[in-house]
């Protein structure tokens, strides 16, 4: 699929009333094995998880594994390999720019300024994945409209233009109701720290726990401002 075929059959996608039609129309047009969600284990990925092992279990799943992830983040790895037994591929940064990067900044270069942290994050997360999307015709993200100012704005499928492949947000037009109403239905594994005030979790050294009535993702790189808190694994969406 091409931009231009992309942009025709958007409508359709936007009306697809679930998340597993989705699922299915896109595998009916792409050979499954050829498209990857990428997972962090966030709730919305462990939804389209089990989505995607009852649906169409060819798809794959990698995870950007950055190294500095929280322990809570493997426990929920490990009991979703456990109950899916679902092959999970994890990626490693590359070894050499990670070592060169700590040698020049030190291991909490991320706290000094926007520039450190997306070097940092482009080093351990965003390099992986364009490796990874270079492999594939179709990735899927667990990416919802109403989590922040810099996603309001995406569609079920898109055309991921920086890495030249279709791109697929089934759960865009959910609500954090919706996807706990499904965890729970069926009974998905999901990350222990979401009990403890974390409602968004990535790199534990840039993620803390939220207080009542903050924002979803307050707790995500909380030093810097909203609009710069994308890391760049969804560059269309926020430059959009
Ligand atoms: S981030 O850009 O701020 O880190 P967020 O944690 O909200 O992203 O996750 C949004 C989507 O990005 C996830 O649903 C997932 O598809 C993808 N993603 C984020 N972090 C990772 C990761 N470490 N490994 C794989 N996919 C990830
Ligand atoms: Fe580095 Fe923090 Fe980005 Fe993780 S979230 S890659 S630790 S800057």
């Amino acid at each position: 699929m091409n931009r231009e075929q992309v942009l025709e059959v958007q409508g359709s996608f936007k009306s697809c009333s679930s998340a597993e039609e989705i699922l299915k129309k896109i595998t009916a047009t792409l050979d499954p094995e050829s498209i990857g969600l990428a997972s962090s284990f966030s709730i919305e990925d462990q939804v389209i998880t089990d989505m995607i092992v009852k649906v169409c279990p060819e798809i794959q799943i990698f995870t950007l594994d950055t190294g500095r992830l929280f322990q809570e983040t493997y426990n929920v790895m490990e009991q979703t390999l456990l109950k899916y037994k679902k092959k999970i591929e994890a990626l490693f940064p590359d070894r050499e720019g990670v070592e060169k990067m700590v040698r020049e900044y030190g291991p909490n270069l991320f706290y000094y300024s926007i520039d450190n942290r997306k070097l940092c994050c482009r080093i351990r997360k965003v390099n992986l994945l364009k490796g990874k999307l270079a492999t594939l015709d179709a990735w899927i993200s667990g990416l919802r409209s109403e989590q922040s100012v810099t996603r309001s704005n995406i569609d079920k499928i898109e055309w991921d233009e920086s890495n030249g492949l279709v791109k697929l947000n089934p759960l865009a037009d959910w609500s954090e109701g919706d996807v706990w109403q499904y965890i729970k239905e069926n009974n998905v594994p999901y990350n222990e720290l979401h009990d403890r005030g974390f409602p968004s979790i990535g790199c534990a050294p840039c993620t803390r726990a939220v207080k009542e009535g903050e924002d979803l993702r307050a707790g995500r790189w909380w030093w810097e401002h909203p609009e710069h808190k994308e890391c760049g694994l969804h560059v269309k969406t926020a430059e959009q």
